[in-house]
């Protein structure tokens, strides 16, 4: 009884599958060859890729698979910012480990449900194994946390874990206002997620200390101290304290062992953000930056930055996995009795926020079967290596100013050589000339930065999280930049700045 007695329009016969799986696969495979010669961006506006997608009204019958898919391969490929390009260098986006793209395939036509085990059995368990994986990586003592979809929902969760922990009252049936104000501590180079978090668990972003930072962007921890001692003098009720293991703008460890060990001495949770820089703990020469990692009452992990893991993929590990259950576990009678066995073997819908959950724990799993903990050893040193090549090669450059390097991220500006950057008087000019090179250079496709901005100094900004890079591309960037940057410099001379 093969044949299958109703015809839905959606299913695809097997051999239809493999015909056009076969045909996909081989279109990406030829994809990701082409790479390293296309054009990062293709620098299209954003009315040109709606007219690319077409103005179409929701179909109201089908097209032919074989057709839509080679239509639908062409659109994405021809019209994306490639992030998996040699020269893609912004933001903290990496490029995607094509052993990963091929695990989701496996893991969307399986589909396993890891909301809990039994929907999922052998999905949840790699899901764990990963996990503690991710944590041995780091050096992280506990094997408890979860996946999530990213770094923002990585910290939330933990920051939730925290909130039920360190509130002295039932926040969770009571609300954050049934006591003193909850008060969170973070460094002023903190990740934006932090507004979220203070926002969403309804205390507010008046509940956000900014602490301010040293010469190197890292948390200063008198200040910390001070600004704990006052607000409990006040009345407030000091909660959670975060370091950020690799920020955001300029790649700053914050002094994790000082901010862990105020944190044991006042009672708060200690939450580390590594969502970039964490994987950096595992280089024996980075040991010293990151003592204080282990202590931390969570992580915030992001594998889809730095263990070049396809989106999505975020992770957070706690020290007790009880913590995460407290914050989110709710037990309603249309899910399936408790069973001490399942349980011990984990519902995950019951240690986040997430009910439906997917996957995302295979493609992370198969980038540490494929090249082991010393294979990421050696990315992860080699992005340092390309980011320190390239600051050197600004420095020398004399049309560059190299300002910060630290982890795989360099931060720099264009000055042409009739500008006296050592003059107050420029800075305005700089900010702007080093903001059009920028979308210049985004649109142009031959590379694409973000940027930073450090004491008001607009600065392009490299991060490295890219296996593709090569010292040979390095080495010809900044000459690429500087070429732009003569050009825009005239541009605006011109026009009078
Ligand atoms: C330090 C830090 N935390 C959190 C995030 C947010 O991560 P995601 O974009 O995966 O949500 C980022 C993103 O760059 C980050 O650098």
């Amino acid at each position: 009884m093969n044949q299958p007695d109703r015809n839905a329009p959606l299913d695809l016969p097997p051999d239809t599958f493999r015909a056009l799986g076969h045909q996909l696969v081989d279109d990406l495979a030829d994809f990701l060859a082409s790479l390293p010669g296309r054009s990062v961006t293709t620098g299209e506006t954003p009315a040109e890729v709606r007219a690319a997608v077409g103005d179409l009204a929701l179909p109201h019958e089908g097209t032919d698979p074989a057709v839509l898919l080679a239509e639908v391969t062409r659109l994405v490929i021809d019209h994306s910012t490639l992030n998996g390009h040699p020269d893609f260098l912004a933001f903290i986006t990496s490029s995607a480990a094509p052993i990963g793209a091929l695990g989701d395939l496996l893991a969307s036509t399986v589909n396993p449900n890891l909301g809990g085990w039994p929907l999922a059995p052998v999905a949840t368990e790699i899901e764990r194994q990963t996990v503690r994986w991710i944590a041995e990586f780091l050096g992280y003592p506990s094997p408890h946390g979860l996946l999530v979809s990213g770094g923002n929902m990585a910290n939330l969760v933990a920051f939730w874990a925290a909130r039920r922990a360190k509130a002295p009252w039932n926040i969770r049936t009571s609300g954050a206002a049934a006591g003193p104000r909850l008060m969170v501590y973070v460094s002023k180079e903190t990740h934006t997620w932090i507004q979220k978090a203070a926002d969403l668990s309804g205390m507010g972003t008046e509940a956000i200390r900014w602490i301010p930072t040293d010469g190197r962007q890292r948390m200063i921890p008198s200040a910390l101290d001070e600004a704990i001692l006052r607000d409990r003098a006040d009345g407030l009720h000091p909660l959670l304290v975060v370091g950020t293991a690799g920020t955001v703008s300029t790649g700053a460890v914050d002094p994790l062992a000082e901010i862990g060990a105020l944190c044991r001495r006042h009672d708060l949770w200690f939450h580390v953000d590594g969502a970039y820089g964490a994987p950096a703990a595992a280089l024996p020469e980075w040991a010293d930056e990151f003592r204080g990692l282990a202590e931390a009452d969570s992580i915030a992990i992001d594998p889809h930055k730095w263990f070049y893991t396809p989106l999505q993929a975020g992770c957070v590990l706690v020290k007790d996995m009880a913590h995460l259950r407290d914050a989110f576990s709710y037990h309603p009678p249309y899910y399936p009795e408790k069973d001490e066995a399942v349980d011990a073997a984990l519902m995950y819908h019951e240690y986040g926020p997430e009910n439906s959950r997917g996957f995302r724990a295979l493609k992370v799993w198969l980038g540490f079967r494929q090249v082991g903990r010393d294979g990421f050893v050696t990315m992860i040193r080699d992005d340092i290596a390309m980011a320190r090549r390239l600051f050197d090669r600004v420095t020398d450059h004399p049309e560059f100013e190299g300002v910060t390097q630290d982890l795989s991220i360099a931060t720099f500006r264009y000055v042409p050589p009739d500008v006296d950057a050592s003059d107050p008087a420029t800075r305005e000019y700089l900010n702007t000339l080093n903001a059009r090179i920028l979308d210049r250079l985004q649109e142009s496709g031959t590379a694409y930065l973000s940027n930073a901005v450090i004491d008001e100094v607009y600065l392009l900004r490299a991060c490295v999280v890219n296996f593709r890079t090569s010292a040979g591309r390095i080495d010809v960037l900044p000459e690429k930049i500087a070429e732009v940057g003569r050009e825009v410099h005239q541009g605006l001379r011109h026009i009078g700045h």
